[in-house]
């Protein structure tokens, strides 16, 4: 636990956006370590509540609903149902997962804006923005596109060039256009309430910088920069038809900013838990005795450690996060996770694929967290630690153990006798464990405590090794009635510390033991099982993954690449022996289907045959070194394929104009690559 002693923890995870489903990125950042932090908290029997929800609100909902032609709330609705199955699938524990677009949500927010407008908190000041004249509308930021100032690309959005990278506002684009109606924008009056965040910079300087140097360093230090660049004032309202209407006079047509209503919402998910559990909702928001922590991404650092403590403080009755444990970004071999580009491993379709395996995906995730600097899924890693780590280490220590249990005493746990040097140096290291596993949890090392948790599987492992029970059973039965009682007593430490981590694989081993969930503070202990207990069968708990699954997942990724036409100037790390090359570059290539009209042996060579193609284009000659594979007569009207704009190279004396594409078997055997059905000579292949 954490210097301070707490009473209870509101523990929030980041809420996300219902406009798309989610990926292994979210999971790894935000909702894997969340998970594991509070279900550790809760086999401490901690009093906690674990809220999140959906993000409902924001312009990008507003587009794709427009794009779909449906209403927002379809589209919010479409994906609240799928992001929270994904949710339920992979054991993310929380104890409400709600809706911003629910009406205590939209009460709570209103209020909460009354609230601070009421204490003249917020400053409303008028200013011109973009302004749709047909669409009588103004124009939210990503509504307006027009020529980036930077690069001069022809569709900058009005907050950013999705081509330079540069962040933008709109008044800054050439030749601005809305996106409602193609018209060119008017700049019109409008006013909106802002927090003025420069006035909180002292307070926020001494709050983070001298009283939190405990944060991460990234989360610290991206606090830092904002600070010391200076906050400007953050305007709380839009002029928005989607959202929760501001609730001050002069503000028809406005709507609260989604990243002012969107933090509230853990506020009204914990008022919605409490209403469900039959509790008080306020002590977990209100008293000094609480924890409150934010599980986040970086991209949200400002708006849990700058902007919404601003809001929570000058409301004056809540609490203040006590940390905010922001993680980095987890890429996909080795570029960025990309909803648009579908560069990602979706949740839904992880499971699909793999159905079973959630535990496998929590633990590579969780082994593989950007806990202080972005890191990078692929899928050989995930395939090297099911087989290497979750099969051979953790699998196969309980399944050794389970198996002799049933073997030897038939499922009965057999009484110790006296210990030995290696059988005291297991109890110690059985001791050790969950206190090291804590001091890690306690700061947030997710990573460190799973490294440790797997620690004990693997000192299992050398203490069958060691002590192998398997010869001692033709000699000594007292002895391995020893081993095996202290050997099963690791495997139930293993449930209760892995629990956090590994919850279904955890559920599994409690089954097999035949034993209760057990509470944290039980592990460390060298009895939790007595002596005449009986425990299960055991059951499978991961089985290795083979190199198929590993490929189909890889060409996956691979048809992405291709349907997006591999942005040119971005370097695709996936597996190949060669050095990646640019769709720029392979598209100048020109590979054409043609029909091979004649063919004869090259005199002197043993190797090739000169072949007159028809390319569609002309008719040409082409010597290929296929005369060990195919014989003359069999190539005869075959259709291949040929790379018809390679620069001619003289073969054996005969200028040979173009190659033609072959496939080289394991064995060094070559076949010609055709198309699977017949097509009209010089069709394109690309
Ligand atoms: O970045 C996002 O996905 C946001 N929807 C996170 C919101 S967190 C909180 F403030 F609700
Ligand atoms: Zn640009």
């Amino acid at each position: 636990m954490p210097d301070k002693t707490f009473k209870r923890h509101t523990i929030t995870s980041a809420l996300p956006y219902a406009n798309g489903p989610i990926h292994i990125g979210h999971l790894a950042g935000v909702y894997i370590p969340a998970d594991i932090y509070v279900r550790y908290l809760r086999s401490k029997n901690e009093d906690v509540v674990f809220v999140c929800g959906s993000d409902e609100h924001g312009v990008p909902i507003t587009i794709r609903a427009k794009k779909e032609g449906k209403t927002p709330q379809e589209v919010a609705d479409e994906y609240n149902r799928l992001i929270k199955s994904s949710f339920k699938d992979f054991g993310i524990s929380f104890d409400i997962y709600s809706r911003t677009s629910n009406k205590t949500h939209y009460e709570t927010a209103s209020d909460f804006f009354v609230k601070l407008n009421e204490k003249s908190a917020l400053k409303v000041i008028e200013s011109e923005q973009y302004f749709d004249e047909e669409q009588q509308e103004f124009l939210a930021d990503r509504y307006i596109t027009g020529i980036c100032p930077r690069c001069g690309h022809k569709d900058a959005y009005g907050d950013q060039c999705e081509n330079c990278g540069s962040t933008l506002s709109p008044s800054e684009l050439i030749d601005p256009q809305s996106m409602l109606s193609g018209s060119k924008p008017i700049l019109k009056k409008t006013k909106h309430w802002y927090l003025p965040l420069d006035e909180y910079e002292p307070w926020l300087r001494q709050w983070i910088l001298n009283e939190h140097k405990e944060w991460k360093s990234n989360v610290y230090g991206q606090c830092k920069s904002w600070i010391d660049q200076g906050l400007k004032p953050r305007a709380v309202t839009r002029d928005l038809n989607w959202g929760v209407p501001v609730p001050a006079e002069g503000a028809e047509g406005k709507v609260l900013y989604v990243w002012f209503d969107a933090p509230i919402g853990y506020i009204s998910a914990t008022k919605e838990w409490a209403e469900q559990a039959g509790k008080d909702w306020e002590p977990y928001w209100k008293n000094e005795e609480t924890r409150l922590l934010h599980f986040i991404g970086k991209d949200n650092i400002v708006f849990h450690c700058i902007i919404f403590p601003v809001m929570l403080k000058e409301h004056g009755e809540f609490i203040l996060p006590e940390n905010v444990p922001a993680n980095e970004f987890l890429n996909l071999e080795g570029n960025k996770i990309s909803t648009s580009r579908n560069w990602a491993v979706w949740l839904h379709e992880y499971q699909e694929d793999f159905k079973g395996k959630e535990d496998v995906l929590r633990y590579v995730l969780c082994a593989n967290a950007p806990e202080t600097k972005d890191n990078d899924f692929t899928w050989k890693d995930f395939q090297a630690k099911n087989n290497n780590e979750l099969v051979a280490i953790l699998g196969n220590f309980v399944n050794r153990v389970m198996v002799l249990m049933h073997k030897y005493y038939d499922g009965n746990v057999p009484a110790k006798g006296e210990l030995y040097d290696i059988d005291l140096e297991l109890v110690q290291n059985l001791k050790s464990a969950p206190e090291s596993i804590e001091t890690s949890l306690n700061t947030f090392k997710f990573r460190e405590a799973l490294s440790k948790f797997m620690e004990i599987a693997r000192f299992g492992n050398k203490y069958l090794a060691d002590t192998e029970p398997w010869k001692q059973v033709k000699t000594d039965l007292d002895r391995v009635a020893t081993i095996m009682h202290l050997a099963v007593q690791v495997v139930a430490n293993i449930a209760v510390l892995g629990e956090p981590f590994l919850p279904f694989t955890s559920a599994k081993i409690f089954k097999s033991l035949n034993m209760e969930k057990m509470s944290w503070d039980n592990a460390g202990s060298p009895e939790i099982l007595e002596a005449g207990h009986k425990v299960e069968k055991p059951e499978l708990l991961f089985a290795k993954i083979e190199d198929e699954e590993i490929e189909r997942q890889i060409a996956k990724l691979q048809s992405t690449l291709a349907e997006n036409g591999a942005q040119g100037d971005e370097e695709i790390k996936i597996p190949s022996e060669k050095e990646p090359v640019s769709y720029d570059e392979f598209v100048k290539m020109d590979i054409r289907i043609g029909k091979i009209l004649t063919a004869e042996p090259v005199k002197k060579s043993n190797k090739l045959l000169k072949m007159q193609v028809d390319t569609g284009l002309d008719k040409r000659t082409i010597v290929s070194g296929i005369a060990k594979y195919y014989k003359p007569e069999d190539v005869i009207g075959k259709q291949v394929s040929v790379l018809v704009n390679l620069a001619p190279r003289k073969i054996m004396g005969i200028e040979s104009q173009g190659m033609i594409l072959l496939a080289e078997n394991h064995d060094g055997s070559l076949v010609f690559v055709t198309p699977e059905d017949q097509v009209t000579n010089g069709s394109g292949v690309s």
